[in-house]
């Protein structure tokens, strides 16, 4: 995480428990997260009894369509590309990289395409790649097509690192250059 960094944009946020967790480690920090409706009243009590409704906005709205805003450290994106298609995902990460300032990250975390270190993290990884193409009609993406896209986005550098906690999930960073 960059240093001084203060907010973040959480793009499909969900339960907004990624966004409490961070505010928790990062005093200094507030996130704006943008989701459904739905998940978005599903976060509500959760967020109240907290400490942190005033460091955690949330927005019902749609990250396809909605502006996000500009000036953001952090652009988190954890496990959401994989429900979307190519194309929206393209327009996201440009999306993304068009929220943040420069020397801004990109932070995506999936479960990309391709083996994973351990036996039942790959087993994991191959019955949620079935569900996301029964379910979603989706796939997951690799890490290629990742790169691809951040590449794509406008003066963005890449990285990849692998979770040390969860086997077989991959953290891919985008910094947004000067
Ligand atoms: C698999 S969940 C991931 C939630 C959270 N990021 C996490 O890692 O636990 C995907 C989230 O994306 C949200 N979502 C799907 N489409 C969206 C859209 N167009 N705009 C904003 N949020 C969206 C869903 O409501 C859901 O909360």
């Amino acid at each position: 995480m960059p240093n001084g960094a203060r907010g973040s944009l959480a793009v499909g946020g969900g339960h907004a428990r990624w966004a409490m967790a961070f505010c928790r480690r990062r005093p200094k920090c507030s996130v704006t997260v943008v989701n459904s409706s739905q998940a978005v009243r599903a976060a509500e009590r959760p967020l109240a009894s907290t400490n942190l409704s005033g460091r955690i906005t949330q927005h019902a709205g749609n990250s396809l369509a909605d502006d996000p805003g500009t000036g953001y450290d952090l652009a988190l994106l954890f496990s959401v590309i994989h429900g979307f298609s190519d194309a929206q995902n393209q327009a996201l990460i440009k999306r993304g990289a068009q929220a943040l300032i420069p020397g801004g990250l990109l932070v995506f975390v999936e479960r990309l395409a391709g083996r994973a270190p351990l036996p039942t993290a790959n087993a994991t990884k191959v019955l949620l790649s079935a569900s996301y193409f029964h379910l979603l009609g989706k796939h997951n993406w690799d890490y290629q097509a990742v790169r691809t896209g951040l590449l794509a986005a406008e003066r963005v550098k890449v990285r990849r690192t692998n979770s040390p906690l969860l086997p077989g999930t991959s953290i891919t960073l985008g910094t947004r250059r000067a």
